[in-house]
């Protein structure tokens, strides 16, 4: 079995000399900067972890679809910045911002078609299941994104469709990254689903966790403006279950009106034209939500996700050595403040 920290440095390795055609630059040198600014690299991490599994060393045919699915996520991440309207990203400012909008959609472009030469190098005995689910993934996300632009403009949406959107925009992703690593160690049907669901439940968890940190988390530390979901009025878990929270609450007396639900839909009218606006509608929901305790009610349902994730984990009968690999994994993962 590789060991974690040998998979850092697969990880740092793959990224560190990935090179790229250098020609236009106004192409590729978006695609640089992003791959350059390195994010946490979950995915590639989960699907090189999930494979080391089973297997003593990576080969090419499992580093290039682990690098493609990394390739394949910083793609939605800028295009998800056009949507987002987002300035800032991995700690420096967004493609869209760096460049402009035009530059951002091309070389997202030219990223998601370098993720499909890279996954298309898995082994031609599980091509055709390889092609399939990061085929049908990458669908799914697309979908995701526009059910959680859709949700934008409306203000409120149930918790059940809120957590179909992240399963789609967010949880596929991860969870095809478990399976891949899995298919392509040539694990059994069986291990390959169990993965997947566990990496699936995680990826909620994950989201959730986004969420939580977009509104609470330090701008020190997180690489992205804070409090940008709540400018946008993101159907995030916070909001969601602020809205559903506040009404039982109002109705059973056990809040102040400035804190209830109608306080809360007002907050979320507030101008945002200037900064000084902006700021002053991120204080006013955090307050809410602070009240109305959604803070603490996220960190909960991580803490449940995870469970019922690594409950999947335990089914596939990896024995103590390998589930506790797949256990830190999936602690680092909800644990992080970044
Ligand atoms: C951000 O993904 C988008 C979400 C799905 C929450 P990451 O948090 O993995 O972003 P990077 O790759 O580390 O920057
Ligand atoms: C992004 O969700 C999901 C995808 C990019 C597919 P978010 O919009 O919450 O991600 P961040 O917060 O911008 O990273
Ligand atoms: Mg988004
Ligand atoms: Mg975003
Ligand atoms: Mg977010």
């Amino acid at each position: 079995m590789v060991n974690e920290s040998q998979i850092e440095e697969v990880l740092d390795g793959l990224f560190g000399n990935m090179e790229f055609t250098a020609e236009p630059a106004g192409l590729y040198d978006p695609l640089r900067y992003m791959i350059g600014l390195g994010g946490k690299r979950v995915r590639p991490r989960l699907c090189l972890t999930v494979y080391s599994l089973f297997k003593d060393s990576f080969p090419e045919e499992i580093l290039f679809p682990a690098a493609a699915l990394e390739v394949f996520h910083s793609f939605t991440l800028i295009h998800d910045d056009i949507m987002d309207r987002a300035e800032m990203r991995r700690g420096q400012p967004t493609v869209c911002r760096q460049w402009n909008d035009n530059t951002a959609i091309l070389s997202g472009d030219v990223m998601s078609i370098e993720s499909y030469r890279m996954i298309a190098k898995a082994p031609v005995s599980v091509l055709p299941q390889v092609l399939d689910l990061f085929t049908s993934t990458a669908a799914k996300v697309c979908e995701g994104q526009q059910y959680d632009m859709d949700f934008e403009t409306m203000d409120e949406v149930p918790m059940e469709d809120y957590m179909k959107m992240i399963g789609l925009k967010t949880a596929v992703l991860i969870a095809c990254s478990a399976k891949l690593g899995a298919l392509i160690a040539g694990a059994g049907t069986r291990a390959c689903d169990y993965f997947y669901r566990f990496g699936y439940d995680l990826g909620l968890a994950f989201q959730i966790t986004d969420d939580y940190l977009d509104t609470f988390g330090d701008p020190a530390v997180f690489g992205k403006t804070i409090g940008g979901d709540i400018i946008n009025n993101k159907k995030t878990w916070l909001l969601t279950r602020a809205l559903e929270k506040s009404g039982e609450m109002e109705k059973s007396g056990v809040i102040a009106p400035e804190y209830g639900k109608t306080a809360l839909l007002e907050a979320m009218g507030m101008q945002t034209s200037t900064d000084r606006e902006k700021a002053a509608k991120i204080a006013r929901v955090k307050e809410i939500y602070g009240e109305i305790g959604v803070d603490e009610d996220a960190k909960y349902e991580i803490i449940k996700l995870h469970a019922k994730a690594m409950d999947y984990a335990g089914m596939i009968g990896l024995g103590k050595i390998r589930y506790e690999v797949v256990h830190r994994y999936a602690d680092r993962l909800i644990g992080r403040t970044k």
